[in-house]
């Protein structure tokens, strides 16, 4: 696919480009500074790649991007905003990427594809009815995550196909962001609507208050390495069932155990 890369010079996006490349997709690099991106790259990284200068909460940029550079897909890591507690400017690239992709789709008469970054919390808790995790979490926890949710929930999958990737915390495994040889192996499981591999702690049978304290121990298991997320999204790039859908992800019980 040609891909629209918005957020390329942050921790996830930075890490996506030698994905995709390596998964056979073209890249446009979505940035605010073409500076800051190549200090980020090899030269040679740098030149397997097309760039776009622009301002993701700007649908004017974002339309002429996708438009120019022949683009069928888009994914934003782009972030605004402090992760935590309720910012007035939360939601301001969602929307306006979302209205530019869906622009271009309607004048192309064929939706983009679209992937969005959410929060672990908007998947549902396994063994709470369908409540959300974030319904057991502190308001000022998960505001960033629920109005990113709502936007792209609201989108008809006739006009983009989005998929919202519920991520929980990441971290590198690397500083270097390296040539692509081709595909690696992330050892991420996916469900969707839920996270998967739930295992719920001890902690969750203790009456009442079980069901908040579980969440804390449970959540740190889909820590994830930014590496391992970039190579999943280039690898379920076109993936249909993907569709209309949050998706959460869990590194394999099985794979966890072999590297430790
Ligand atoms: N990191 C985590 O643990 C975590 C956990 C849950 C969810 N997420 C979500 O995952 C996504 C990626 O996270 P991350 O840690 O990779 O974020 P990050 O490192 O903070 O990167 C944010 C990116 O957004 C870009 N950006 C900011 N304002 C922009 C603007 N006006 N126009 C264009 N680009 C702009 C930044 O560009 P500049 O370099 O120009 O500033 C940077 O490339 C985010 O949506 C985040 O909410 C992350």
């Amino acid at each position: 696919m040609r891909v629209l890369l918005l957020g390329a010079t942050g921790n996830l996006g930075s890490r996506t480009i030698p994905t995709l490349l390596a998964h056979g997709h073209n890249v446009t690099a979505f940035v605010r500074s073409d500076t800051k991106l190549r200090s980020l790259l090899t030269s040679e990284l740098y030149n397997m790649i097309e760039v776009s200068i622009g301002d993701a909460g700007n649908t004017e940029d974002v339309y002429l991007a996708l438009k120019e550079h022949s683009c069928d897909c888009l994914i934003t890591t782009a972030k605004i905003g402090e992760p935590f507690g309720h910012d007035a400017r939360l939601g301001t690239f969602a929307t306006a990427i979302s209205t530019a992709a869906i622009k271009l789709g309607r004048d192309r008469g064929k939706p983009l594809r679209a992937w969005f970054m959410g929060g672990l919390g908007s998947l549902e808790y396994p063994g709470t009815g369908g409540w959300q995790i974030q319904d057991y979490m502190a308001g000022w926890m998960t505001a960033h995550h629920r109005v990113i949710e709502r936007i792209v929930k609201a989108i008809d999958v006739e006009d983009l196909e989005w998929t919202l990737l519920c991520v929980p915390g990441m971290r590198p495994k690397s500083a270097d962001i390296g040539v692509p040889d081709g595909p690696r192996k992330h050892g991420l499981v996916t469900a969707v609507g839920r996270p998967p591999a739930w295992e719920a702690s001890w902690v969750r049978s203790v009456p009442l208050v079980g069901v908040y304290l579980n969440l804390v121990p449970v959540i740190m298991g889909y820590m994830a390495q930014l590496e391992d997320v970039a190579e999943l999204i280039a690898e379920h790039l076109d993936r249909e069932e993907f569709v209309g859908k949050l998706v959460g992800f869990k590194k394999d019980p099985k794979q966890l155990s072999k590297d430790n």
